[in-house]
């Protein structure tokens, strides 16, 4: 027995079977019964949303032998003849490849002949804007006063190209791309006629595959049917179409959650072990993004209770402001995907950039050594160590102001927001006496700062104050902090005035940086560290020994000052 694919099997034969497209149903449903039929109508639409499928129900319509009807009865002899495509009056023809103005001669000059068998010569015209602009002329003409007997159905994804001398002479209807929600319904209708299991979450996922394309959600089924051995699973499906589950998203939250770099770069490696697809994951990410931050503003716009459950954890760690800029991160990764020097490098450095821009928080998990330090000797193996090990080493390596709260060991929520801090437990006097030397460095350092408020103090440096104004610089490389959230200011201006007991109004610019940031300062005392620390292994007995002995080599970028 021959398969015959889910699309062709399940083509609707009347409008009551086809899914959506109630608008257009509508129209044509009122014109069949009342009589009042156009003689050229014009169906535009993405592919597979029901142009082929409405021009021939329209065709039976037309020439069912119980009478023009909006519901041809499907037995008769021009019914069955249509359905089985070799109905002498209703002919198809590809303008793709019949495009050129002998084509269209060609079928106009039959088109003057009564029809052989039926009521009306109906001829379906696809991907009609291919067309020349000959043929289109050509056309013109018969379109203006067609024969009684003649009907015109013109069918293109792109209406645009088709002239306007055309248009006006066609009733045109716009086909709708199928909603996810009618996909998953009517393949599960399907699957049950078909007698086939399936998990209806499943289902979700080809929905989504097949971006409101009917036929392309029954040939993803298709595969699926072929793929799994006649039974359905969410597994299978997400491994055929190559696009992440939440399960590893969700992962990704995890890691960031617990700050936990390891896990962030093993959920990537996961991913590239199952072939996964890496610009999917960082779509999907976005989405999920979007719906945690929808949630927190509006839970109700989060339908489904399940995921609300599944979502609300989340929602309740992660900083709104964070999200924007999670968002704003996993969309622009998308972007760089393509300039990345592969997919694998270009999704772990958009992994690495959420960590490193997760507001302050309580200290690494998981990862030991990066609280230890110490140095690590590898041996020269693949590049993946080395990376990897250097990847651990931006943000969170960063020695946290004194005043900073360092508690907690367990994958705790993140504060729910990095508001001005508490008032700087650094004295008074001191805090006084930074301010009115200008000591930017000393200043921002005893506010206590976390989160983007803390980067954005980071990376400015002071040039002067007048009055209640406080005029600060930041470097160029970092205007989006205000791009991304114009409100920084006002808050670091709230801390140092709730820190000086003075009120403060914080003028922020970027331009070039003529000192050095607190940022610049810090990564070149850690790079002096690192470069001491890289010395004093290189001169460490043991530590040469392995070298002479084992063929090891010192792997720099491995190395943590103590
Ligand atoms: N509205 C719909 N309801 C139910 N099934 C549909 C619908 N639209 C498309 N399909 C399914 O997809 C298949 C292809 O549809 P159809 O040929 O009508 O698409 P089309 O709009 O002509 O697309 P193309 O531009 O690719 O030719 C059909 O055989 C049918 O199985
Ligand atoms: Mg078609
Ligand atoms: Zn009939």
């Amino acid at each position: 027995m021959s398969y015959q694919v889910l699309a062709r099997k399940w083509r609707p034969r009347s409008f009551a079977t086809l899914v959506g497209q109630e608008h257009v149903v509508r129209a044509l449903t009122h014109a069949l019964a009342t009589g009042r039929l156009h003689h050229a109508w014009l169906f535009t639409g993405t592919r597979g949303v029901g142009k082929t499928t409405i021009s021939r129900i329209l065709a039976k319509a037309l020439n069912c032998e119980t009478g023009v009807t909006a519901e041809p009865c499907g037995q008769c002899a021009a019914c069955v003849a249509i359905d089985a495509d070799r109905f002498p009056d209703y002919v198809e023809m590809d303008a793709a490849s019949n495009r050129g103005v002998d084509d269209m001669a060609a079928l106009l000059d039959q088109a003057v002949y009564a029809p052989v068998q039926g009521r009306y010569k109906v001829y379906m015209i696809d991907e009609v804007h291919m067309l020349t602009g000959h043929a289109f002329n050509a056309m013109l003409k018969t379109l203006e006063e067609p024969p009684e007997h003649v009907k015109f159905i013109l069918a293109t994804t792109d209406p645009q190209k088709i002239p306007v001398t055309v248009l006006s002479r066609c009733l045109q209807f716009n086909l709708k791309q199928m909603p996810p929600g009618h996909i998953i319904e009517h393949l599960g209708h399907i699957l049950d006629a078909e007698g086939i299991a399936f998990e209806p979450p499943a289902l979700r996922h080809v929905a989504k595959a097949a971006a409101g394309s009917m036929r392309d959600a029954l040939s993803l089924l298709d595969q699926a049917i072929a793929h799994g051995a006649g039974r359905i699973e969410e597994d299978q499906v997400i491994q055929m179409l190559g696009t992440v589950g939440d399960d590893h998203l969700l992962a990704v939250f995890d890691a960031l959650r617990a700050g936990d770099v390891p896990a962030l770069l093993a959920v990537a490696d996961g991913m590239a072990a199952r072939s996964l697809s890496f610009d999917a994951a960082l779509q999907a990410l976005a989405t999920l993004v979007h719906r945690i931050a929808l949630l927190q503003y509006a839970p109700q716009a989060v339908a489904d209770e399940a995921e609300r459950a599944r979502l609300a954890p989340y929602g309740e760690c992660f900083d709104p402001e964070y999200l924007q800029l999670a968002y704003q991160i996993a969309i622009h990764g998308r972007e760089e995907l393509a300039l990345a020097p592969d997919e694998y490098a270009g999704f772990t450095m958009t992994l690495l950039r959420l960590h490193a821009f997760r507001p302050e928080q309580p200290p690494a998990l998981g990862s030991p050594d990066a609280r230890n330090g110490g140095g690590g000797v590898e041996r020269s193996a693949g590049s993946r160590p080395a990376s990897r090990s250097a990847a651990e080493s931006p943000a969170p390596a960063e020695p946290a102001p004194p005043s900073h709260a360092r508690t907690s060991q367990a994958p705790q929520p993140l504060p729910q927001s990095v508001q001005a801090p508490a008032p700087a437990p650094a004295n008074a006097g001191e805090l006084a006496a930074a301010f009115a030397a200008g000591d930017w460095h000393a200043l921002q350092r005893s506010l206590g700062l976390g989160g983007m408020v803390r980067e954005l103090a980071q990376h400015c440096e002071w040039i002067g104050c007048d009055g209640e104004r406080v005029n600060l610089r930041l470097s160029p490389g970092h205007r989006h902090l205000l791009d991304l959230n114009p409100g920084l200011p006002a808050r670091l201006g709230e801390a140092l005035a709730a820190a000086l007991g003075r009120s403060i109004r914080m003028d922020i610019r970027p331009g070039e940086i003529a000192s050095v940031t607190p940022a610049q300062r810090e990564a070149a005392e850690k790079r002096a560290r690192h470069v001491e620390a890289v010395a004093a292994l290189e001169s460490d007995p043991f530590v040469c020994e392995l070298i002479d002995r084992f063929d090891a080599t010192l792997v720099e970028a491995s190395v943590r000052p103590l």
